[in-house]
């Protein structure tokens, strides 16, 4: 970290205003059918009943041998759950289904283009397709257990399903989002050691063919540049028998799956009966420092834990149509898309396209013609759809009865848009807090049982027990007002494992800091540290406030600051970079650039641009920043850190604290100048900040 602390404020000592909402009920006809609607279900995952608690998840699966430990502790904090249990996810969200169900729908894919029929596929069918990727991925590209195999894939039914046929080897998978950039695909690959990339020509998205194969070549190019050859790129097609990629194919390394798979027509290959602690995904998230994180999930904990809150907090019934429009990029879409849903063998919804495209009523139209009954989402989508079509869900004939939020904090406001409009006041609304690293739900209400409050995701859920704990470890008390950092005093069975190759930083990052006892073998020593803000109300539901880390939260998409200034200072003439969040009415929050020059560079849009460029290239679109600010210097400390919270405020129109204790604090006007006379010409003058969103700017890059 390079931002020296200056003012006595920490994030854990902010103080938040806002109003305490009321409470909305879950309504009566909810409850009658709930998973959850026996109030014992609370009692029976009480602290004095964990770990054991959890066994009642692991038995939502079918495992070929029993555990005989349900959680070892005997390698704090590297926790196993199930131990001695042996099972196969892709048996669990497949096979075991086709006695019952054989012709249900498993997976129900929705083009992008309205014209375009979807893609019914039946559990039967699934089996088939998971079957014969499973055989191609092993005899021709000679995957085995345990090898690494990522995939660079859009929200296609072939995700899924090459998912599902690694789980069946036993390998191990890593999707990389598909809107992240070909370098970042790399740079994942290198990290994990993968030599097989699975990857797609094009896809749809706002009505545009993106070219999605040219991102492949430039994945092998920077993952050979880190040291790992890729020695083949399998390539789905979009539409049969036509390549929609101006992008050539590389002869001897990329083939199209479709000219291969016919060899491997019927195939069957057994599912690999693999211990629980087995890793069974990678998951690249953004961190404090350097490089993503490789989140590894394991195979029983994290198919136990996805399986039990997807019963119980989403309330998926075999028999519901259920739509998660998130993407299988994230964690999210892994677990609440794929392995949860078909792990109780219901109807799961892919979308390919964008939720907003041809127009704001697309998403209803899907949900009426398909009959979907729960719909899970973000807050980004949310602000978005009730910007472009505020009334447009009346005009559609769908009935959710249940609707979740996930990814970013969500204003009370805009929640109870969620509520009366698109859940037609019939529906509960489950805020569910949890983060890339947890596998599943962390904090949300229990649907049939617990009050809804907007704003608030709730208490812990079932088993789970988050604690606030200021800078020195106290804890802060529900009621108190004050908002401190949220952790959680108990590991879970979804919680990764490690952080791929590098243990060190898995346990600094998010034990060091509370750890009682470095020693102690009893995990009531190893509190997790989940890196977000957050105040306890005295009915003991939390608000989660955002990230104390150099995070940035962009439409539920986490991006390190640090990776955005990198990717910065590849531009030639850049000397300087700091990153910064501007509050953003749509995506929560943007990310604004501020970059200074070597001597003798000329400034100018051409520079900025560059900038820009650099960020798409190293990260992807979804990171570009709103705007490149070229300034003649950095506000910094007399230690010579960039003072990211001066810029923060300047950018976002908020106080910029004491600036009296910088090396040059007459930069700040300057900047101030340059920067906000631009912004009052493109009419980009922000409302009045809330008090909440004022600590959140103040506290950004303090943390030393
Ligand atoms: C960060 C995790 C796993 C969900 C998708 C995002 C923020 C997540 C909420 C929520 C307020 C939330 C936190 C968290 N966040 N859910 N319901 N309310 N904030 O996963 O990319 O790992 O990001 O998203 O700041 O730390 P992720």
């Amino acid at each position: 970290m390079t931002v020296e602390r200056e003012i006595p404020l920490s994030e854990a000592e902010i103080a938040v205003h806002w109003r305490e909402e009321g409470y909305f009920s879950p309504p009566p006809k909810f409850i009658g059918q709930a998973n959850a609607s026996d109030p014992s279900i609370v009692d029976r995952y009480a602290e004095d009943r964990f770990p054991d608690c959890f066994t009642e998840y692991a038995e939502l699966l079918s495992w070929d041998s029993y555990w005989h430990t349900v959680l070892d502790t005997s390698d704090p904090p590297f926790w196993k759950w199930f131990t001695g249990g042996r099972l196969n996810a892709s048996y669990n969200c497949v096979d075991r289904h086709l006695a019952k169900d054989r012709n249900k729908a498993a997976l129900i894919w929705v083009a992008e283009p309205e014209n375009e029929p979807d893609a019914v596929i039946t559990y039967q069918e699934l089996y088939r397709r998971v079957n014969e990727f499973a055989a191609l991925l092993r005899d021709y590209c000679g995957v085995r257990t345990g090898d690494r195999v990522t995939f660079h894939l859009p929200m296609v039914p072939e995700l899924p399903v090459a998912m599902l046929a690694c789980a069946r080897l036993g390998a191990i998978h890593s999707e990389v989002f598909g809107g992240f950039s070909g370098t970042a695909c790399g740079g994942r690959m290198a990290d994990s050691g993968s030599r097989i990339l699975v990857t797609m020509d094009g896809y749809y998205r706002n009505g545009q063919l993106a070219d999605h194969k040219a991102k492949a070549d430039e994945a092998v190019a920077e993952a050979a540049k880190q040291g790992q050859q890729v020695d083949k790129v399998l390539v789905f097609r979009r539409h049969r028998d036509r390549y929609s990629s101006p992008t050539p194919m590389v002869e001897g390394r990329d083939v199209f799956v479709d000219d291969i798979l016919p060899e491997f027509r019927g195939r069957v290959v057994e599912p690999v009966s693999m211990p629980a602690e087995a890793p069974l995904f990678l998951m690249y998230t953004s961190g404090t420092t350097g490089k993503p994180k490789g989140c590894q999930h394991s195979t029983g904990g994290y198919l136990a834990y996805v399986a039990g809150t997807s019963k119980y907090y989403q309330d998926i019934h075999p028999q519901d149509t259920y739509w998660c429009c998130a993407d299988i990029g994230w964690i999210t879409g892994h677990s609440y898309i794929v392995y949860g849903p078909l792990a109780l063998g219901t109807t799961t919804v892919l979308f390919e396209g964008a939720p907003t495209h041809p127009d704001a009523g697309r998403c209803w139209r899907i949900a009426e013609r398909l009959g979907v009954t729960i719909f899970h989402t973000a807050p980004t989508t949310i602000r978005m759809l009730r910007k472009l079509g505020p009334e447009e869900p009346a005009r559609y004939n769908y009935h959710f009865k249940h609707m979740t939020t996930v990814g970013e904090p969500i204003e009370p406001e805009v929640w109870r848009w969620y509520h009366r409009v698109v859940g037609k006041g019939e529906a509960v609304v489950v805020d569910t807090w949890w983060q890339t690293e947890n596998g599943g739900f962390l904090g949300a209400t229990l649907p049939a049982l617990q009050p809804m409050k907007p704003g608030s995701c709730g208490p812990g859920v079932l088993g789970v027990y988050p604690v606030i704990y200021d800078e020195d470890g106290n804890t802060v008390e529900p009621g108190s007002g004050r908002a401190g950092n949220m952790c959680i005093r108990n590991p879970w069975p979804g919680i990764f494992q490690t952080i791929w190759g590098q243990p060190e930083r898995f346990v600094d990052t998010y034990f060091r800091k509370y750890c009682r006892d470095p020693e102690s073998k009893d995990w009531r020593d190893w509190p997790y540290f989940a890196g977000d803000g957050a105040v306890q109300a005295e009915d003991g539901y939390f608000r989660i406030l955002g990230r104390v880390d150099d995070v940035i939260n962009v439409a539920g998409h986490r991006l390190g600051t640090k990776e955005l200034e990198s990717a910065s200072l590849t531009v030639e003439e850049i000397a300087e970079a700091a990153a910064v969040p501007v509050i953003d009415e749509t995506r929560g929050r943007a990310v604004e650039m501020y970059v200074s020059l070597k001597p003798g560079q000329q400034p100018g849009k051409a520079v900025a641009d560059k900038v820009s460029a650099a960020i798409d290239r190293e990260i992807g679109k979804i990171a570009r920043p709103k705007h490149v600010w070229i300034v003649s210097d950095m506000p910094k400390t007399r230690s010579g850190k960039i003072m990211r919270r001066v810029i923060a405020g300047i950018s976002n129109f908020a106080d910029v604290g004491d600036v009296s204790t910088l090396a040059n604090p007459e930069i700040v006007d300057d900047i101030r100048h340059h920067v906000q006379s631009q912004k009052v010409d493109l009419g980009e003058v922000p409302r009045e900040l809330s008090a909440q969103e004022a600590d959140e700017i103040k506290a950004f890059g303090q943390e030393g």
